[in-house]
């Protein structure tokens, strides 16, 4: 398996980060030693919408240390921020002449993002999924581990290469396929339960930061919105309880198991039993990557010389694609 992903590089990274995106990627690093594994950050998706520069690079060093602290091995996996890969912006433009218009107008993301003023989005936003596509095809990626939110633009990379190989009989491209992790990492915040736990919720206690202490952690989980029920015996009776639901399914996440496995242990108890059980399970399981993350945030040489290693080789493994592709369309080299 030939696997590439891609994130964001935001701030604030917190619970929900880890347990949808980033933990899955060190379970595929670790299944995939076989394979090759690429992992980037990114940069350039990033500023399709306006970041203010000295956050852009704060933020992308900030993704890599909590990706490395949770993790992520470069000896296992190639990482790097797509900026320094100029192959991912090249072959965007080769494939923007291959995407038609209307399909991107179909692309669900760029209605939500460009909202009202679409005609004041950037002509990037709009772009935005060329770039993935780019991304993912560069290297003949096989599999593209993504969150659901992303499966029409992985659909998308597929008939871009599918168009791509018919128009210039090359067969160069592989169609990639998605790998969509299970629903359940979908965390909320703590204090709704029906809006996703997000680094832009203007309450801090609404999630659990990558660098809180234990002492914040638990005091979190204290303070999290709950009702006076008491917990039920199956995940059925979660159903309208939406704070509740979202604190049994942590702590199933956490532990790998089902919420009604969490739900046979608790069954007929309230919150006073349960929150000390889901705090300790949260500091156990981050106190680690937290005390990592803190280390490597105090080290941004350390940081770059991984990004550094990671850019060099995904230049050597992007050459031979860009190069086919260039070659395909006649440009003279
Ligand atoms: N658009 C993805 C997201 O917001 C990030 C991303 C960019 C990506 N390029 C990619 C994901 C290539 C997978 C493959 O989550």
């Amino acid at each position: 398996m030939r696997i590439v992903s891609g994130i964001q590089p935001t701030g604030n990274l917190h619970l929900g980060n880890y347990l949808g995106a980033i933990r899955n990627w060190v379970r595929m690093q670790d299944d995939n030693r076989a394979g090759e594994t690429l992992f980037f950050l990114a940069d350039l998706h990033a500023i399709t919408v306006h970041n203010a520069p000295d956050q852009l690079s704060a933020n992308t060093r900030e993704m890599a240390a909590a990706l490395l602290a949770a993790g992520v091995d470069p000896e296992k996996a190639i990482l790097f921020n797509q900026a320094r890969v100029p192959a991912h912006a090249e072959l965007a433009w080769l494939l923007f002449c291959t995407a038609r218009i209307g399909w991107l107008n179909r692309m669900t993301q760029f209605k939500e993002k460009s909202g009202k003023n679409r005609e004041g989005a950037s002509v990037g936003l709009f772009a935005y999924p060329v770039l993935q596509a780019a991304d993912v095809l560069l290297y003949q990626a096989t599999h593209v581990p993504v969150g659901e939110d992303q499966k029409q633009h992985l659909e998308l990379a597929r008939d871009i290469a599918t168009k791509f190989n018919t128009d210039f009989t090359t067969g160069l491209f592989t169609l990639p396929d998605p790998i969509i992790p299970p629903a359940a990492a979908r965390i909320m915040s703590l204090r709704d339960g029906s809006a996703k736990m997000s680094k832009s919720d203007p309450s801090d206690m609404a999630r659990i930061n990558l660098s809180d202490d234990d002492d914040m952690i638990a005091q979190k989980i204290r303070k999290a919105k709950t009702d006076p029920e008491p917990l039920p015996e199956t995940a059925a009776g979660l159903e309208g309880r939406p704070e509740a639901k979202n604190l049994v399914a942590i702590l199933a996440a956490l532990e790998e198991l089902s919420v009604d496995d969490i739900l046979q242990r608790f069954a007929g108890q309230g919150f006073g039993a349960f929150k000390p059980a889901l705090a300790d399970r949260l500091v156990a399981t981050l106190g680690p990557i937290r005390a990592r993350f803190n280390a490597l945030r105090a080290d941004p040489a350390a940081i770059d010389r991984v990004l550094d290693a990671g850019a060099a080789r995904a230049r050597e493994l992007a050459a031979p694609t860009l190069a086919k592709a260039y070659e395909a369309l006649g440009l003279c080299r």
